[in-house]
């Protein structure tokens, strides 16, 4: 008997032969069924730490748990099967040392069934990128706004909008192709960078508020579903799903509360003692 599945999932280096071709589409993703929604129109899925902020009430992404990523990738890996799954590093599993991140990222690869790990930082990850890419896990980086640097950057600030800013985030791009990682996300870039960044960088780029310049795009799936309650600049809503949810939940709320839910088709009829299913029939007795 076959073990082989009838889809083949993409890979990292599918992924980093995309350069310059189409665009390349992706989105983040945290459950099992919405990473099989997404799963047949994106090349990659993203299980990003921003799961902390946009699922779990967190200010930032810095508190997010490795277990936590371990748990969503994994979900998000059972509900995909043609998509390339990413999952974040989250703070404090990865920068202290090349052999820390190693162990992390084994971790997340072995228990989630993930193809790759995102990490945050250019240069100064360029020596952690090398050691995990040789040792066989592929790596996706990420320059310009890193949301994990939050408290030392002072805020979610977008990067390059001064020219004197571009040669170390040129750098950085530079760093991380030439240590192996297959991409590199662009977050909250100036246009004119994001398109120098890109010409130059021999691995696709992924913008996320880094303008069409970009070999890639990638979104936060409750922000772009409008599910966020502030989203920022670059993001469009391609739908009102807060709206929708809102509007059911206060119809079943009115309903319940009327007895208009559940209904007959809704509920369960006894059987007779021929077997054939009741109406419902006043109760009586107790
Ligand atoms: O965590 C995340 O969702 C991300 C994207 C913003 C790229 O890293």
């Amino acid at each position: 008997m076959s073990m082989q599945k009838s889809v083949r999932r993409n890979t990292a280096p599918d992924i980093a032969g995309r350069k310059g071709a189409e665009p390349i589409v992706s989105l983040t993703a945290y459950h099992a069924h919405t990473a099989q929604i997404l799963d047949p129109y994106v090349d990659f899925l993203l299980v990003g730490d921003s799961l902390g902020m946009v699922m779990h009430g967190y200010e930032s992404t810095v508190p997010v748990p490795l277990d936590l990523m371990i748990m969503h990738g994994a979900a998000v890996v059972r509900g995909s099967s043609r998509a390339l799954v990413v999952v974040d590093l989250p703070f404090g599993t990865y920068e202290e040392s090349p052999q820390l991140a190693f162990r992390n990222a084994a971790r997340v690869m072995k228990e989630t069934g993930c193809g790759a790990v995102k990490l945050e930082g250019g240069t100064r990850m360029g020596e952690t990128i090398r050691y995990l890419t040789e040792r066989g896990i592929p790596v996706m980086a990420h320059i310009g706004l890193t949301p994990q640097s939050v408290n030392v950057m002072g805020g979610f600030k977008t990067q390059g909008r001064e020219r004197a800013e571009w040669a170390a985030i040129e750098d950085d791009a530079r760093v991380v192709a030439e240590a192996g990682a297959f991409a590199v996300v662009l977050e909250g870039m100036a246009e004119l960078l994001a398109a120098r960044v890109t010409k130059s960088c021999p691995i696709p780029t992924i913008g996320i508020g880094a303008s069409a310049e970009c070999d890639g795009q990638i979104l936060v799936l409750e922000d772009m579903l409008g599910l966020s309650p502030r989203v920022p600049k670059f993001v469009r809503e391609f739908a009102q799903i807060g709206e929708a949810i809102e509007t059911a939940v206060k119809a079943y709320a009115d309903d319940v509360r009327a007895r208009k839910f559940p209904a007959e088709e809704h509920t369960y009829a006894m059987k007779d003692d021929a077997g054939k299913v009741t109406k419902k029939t006043k109760m009586t007795g107790s």
